[in-house]
Order: structure tokens, then sequence, then C-alpha cells
């Protein structure tokens, strides 16, 4: 995943940023570090594939060298100021998103002055900068990595497994949210259930899981076996987890609704907060480090229960990105991501979710 972007003018910081990436090397991953948008297909959209790269990082690097706000086209124009400059629209799209931005200054240049800059990123100016000097290369480079741990959501590893008698206290746990859940006359779709035969779906998996998956609604074939995820859209979950070399033991999986819902319509308010009080008490018991919602209801759902702004951004905008937050058991992180069954119907999302669940390997 593009934890870091750096943002830079080839005929500014070529150099330099050559330099500066060898160094990150040293502590980051080559997919943590994002430095230049390529492959936009015949007919893409140029803006839309900075905006995907840009919205995914977590840290915002602009490198900024003496020429990087005179440099002009052949028409004597200042790059800065042209309609496609991407270097602008990226800082544009950093800001917005409200990115951590740091102006990383080299070849003796200074943060720019909102005089010199285009309005849309005068706010560059405000952005404390961090200089690399020529001589001092290596040791300023490492403030930067220092200061780039810091920042970073952190890297957990996969929970120490729960001794068994911890293991044990959730199962219990469990059953007991269970059998509430099967007594719950009260709950919307109760009464449809018993008339049809089905079974409520609480979810299944590693009750001491690292990493939660939060889907929709059990469909038909759920309902009648008390199983999440095991139709159409369980397929491309299992190849999903396959591709990332998890299995269905090493999480969890559950979903906002617990009941199947006739005709398998959207989730009703009434629904999502009846049963959200069932997910919160599993949230609570399995202590998850990362939740991964899949679909917009289960985004909506949990990124509200934390109050977190993203609360008011699109699945389109946020799929892919690591949230951090804070549980009361601790640190946790939030990625929402496409939901499966989109994948049967798009099939050009397939490669998108794919890439999602490739972030999740820094939990596993
Ligand atoms: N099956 C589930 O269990 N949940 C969904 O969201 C879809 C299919």
């Amino acid at each position: 995943m593009s934890r870091i972007f750096i943002n830079y003018r080839r005929q500014d910081t070529e150099g330099y940023v050559g330099r500066l990436y060898d160094h990150l090397l040293k502590e980051f991953k080559p997919h943590e570090i994002f430095m230049d948008v390529q492959n936009i297909k015949p007919g893409g959209d140029f803006v839309q594939a900075l905006e995907d790269a840009v919205s995914e990082c977590d840290i915002f690097l602009a490198v900024i060298g003496p020429h990087w706000l005179t440099v002009t086209n052949d028409a004597g124009e200042r790059r800065l100021d042209e309609w496609n400059d991407y270097v602008r629209i990226e800082i544009e799209l950093a800001l917005q998103y409200e990115k951590i931005v740091i102006p990383v200054l080299v070849g003796g240049a200074n943060v720019p002055a909102p005089v010199h800059l285009p309005d849309s990123i005068k706010n560059l100016s405000r952005r404390n900068g961090l200089t690399l000097t020529h001589t001092r290369f290596g040791t300023d480079v490492e403030d930067l990595i220092n200061f780039l741990r810091d920042m970073l959501p952190t890297h957990p590893t996969f929970k120490r497994k729960a001794d068994p008698a911890v293991i044990a206290e959730k199962t219990a746990k469990l059953k007991e949210v269970r059998q509430d859940l099967i007594n719950a006359k009260d709950s919307p779709l109760y009464d449809y259930r018993v008339a049809q035969r089905y079974y409520p779906v609480l979810g299944e998996g590693n009750v001491d899981a690292n990493i939660m998956f939060v889907g929709e609604s059990p469909g038909e074939k759920e309902a009648v076996s008390g199983k999440p995820f095991i139709g159409p859209s369980g397929e491309i979950l299992d190849e999903m987890l396959a591709g990332i070399d998890l299995k269905r033991e090493d999480v969890f999986i559950t979903n906002i609704v617990l009941d199947r819902a006739p005709e398998n319509r959207d989730p009703n308010k009434v629904e999502l907060e009846y049963y959200g009080k069932y997910l919160d008490r599993m949230i609570d018991i399995i202590q998850p480090r990362v939740i991964v919602t899949l679909g917009r209801f289960a985004m909506y759902y949990i990124l509200r229960k934390f109050d977190l702004p993203e609360k008011k951004g699109t699945i389109t905008k946020q799929h892919g990105m690591l949230i951090k937050t804070e549980a009361h058991y601790g640190d946790l992180h939030i990625m929402p991501m496409y939901h499966p069954a989109f994948v049967l119907y798009t099939a050009s999302k397939k490669e998108v979710l794919q890439a999602d669940f490739e972030k999740l390997t820094i939990f596993i």
C-alpha cells in the first residue's frame, strides 16, 4: 500500500528524490512508497487516478527544490499554473483530503510564500517544512524517517495468541450473544426468520481474531445454514483471503444485519440500529485490531460508531483507506472495502478489491 506519497517535479528535484527513495527503502517496503502515477489507461481519467493514489496515502511529502516555483513549459507559462499540472493537482487533493502534508525542502529551497502559490494550494505555506541538506542528507533523512515512523499508523502484527482461558471466555461470551439473538423476539426480522425456518447468522471464525470482516446481511444460503458468506459472495471472499494467505479460521466474519431480510433488500434504519447492538457486543468480545467493512452499510455503521470524520465520505473515495481510531481496548484500524457482491456484478472491481486486500498484509 502506498502509505507515503512523494510529490515532486522532475525538472526540479529528480536527483534528490531518487536519493530520498533509496533511503526510505531501508525502512519501508517499495509498495509503501508511491511516487509516480503510471498506467493511466487510454480514456482513463487522470485526475481520478491521482485522486485514488493520494486518497490512499497516510503521509504526503511535497518535495520542493530551488526551481519548483519557476519551472515553465515551452510557452513560458509557469508549470504550477497549468490546468493539468500533476504536482499542483496532487497537492490540492492532499490538502482537500486533510492528509499530513510535509514540504520537504532540498537544494536550499524554502517553503513558498502564499503570494507565489496558486489559490488552491496557498495553505501549503502554513505547513512546517523539513530540510534535507546536501552535506547531511543521510542524517536529515533519518530525522524524516523517525518522524514518519511516529506519524504512520502502527503496524500491529497478529495479536499474540490469547491463552486458552481467554479464548474459552470469549467463546462463552459469544455463545451468550448467539443465544440472545436466537431468542430476540423483538428483533425486526424475527417473525420472518421463524416463518421461513431460517437461522440467525451471528458470524464465525477465530474468536480472538486480529481482523474482523463485517458484511451486510445474510443471503438465503447463509440463513438456511446459519453461516456467513457461504454463497457466491462468500466464494469471492474466500478467494480474496486465499490471495493473502489467510483462511476463514484466521479471521472473524460477520455482518451488520444478522437475519436475512425478505428478497435480499437493503437493510433499513431500524434493522441497522437493532442489530448494531449485537455487532457492538461482538467487537467488544473479540477486540479486533482491524475491522474491514464490506459494502457501504457496514462502513457507515462502523465509522459512525467511532464518530470518525470519514463517516461523511463515500465508499468510492474511501475503499482501501486505513482509518486509525481508538477502541476502549486500544488501537483500532478500520478499512472500508467494496462488498464482494459488487465484484460479482462489476468484474472490473475485482482487481480493486484484491489490491485492498493486499493492504491487510501489514496486519498479518
Ligand atoms: N452473505 C453474508 O453473510 N453477508 C453478506 O453481506 C452477503 C452474503
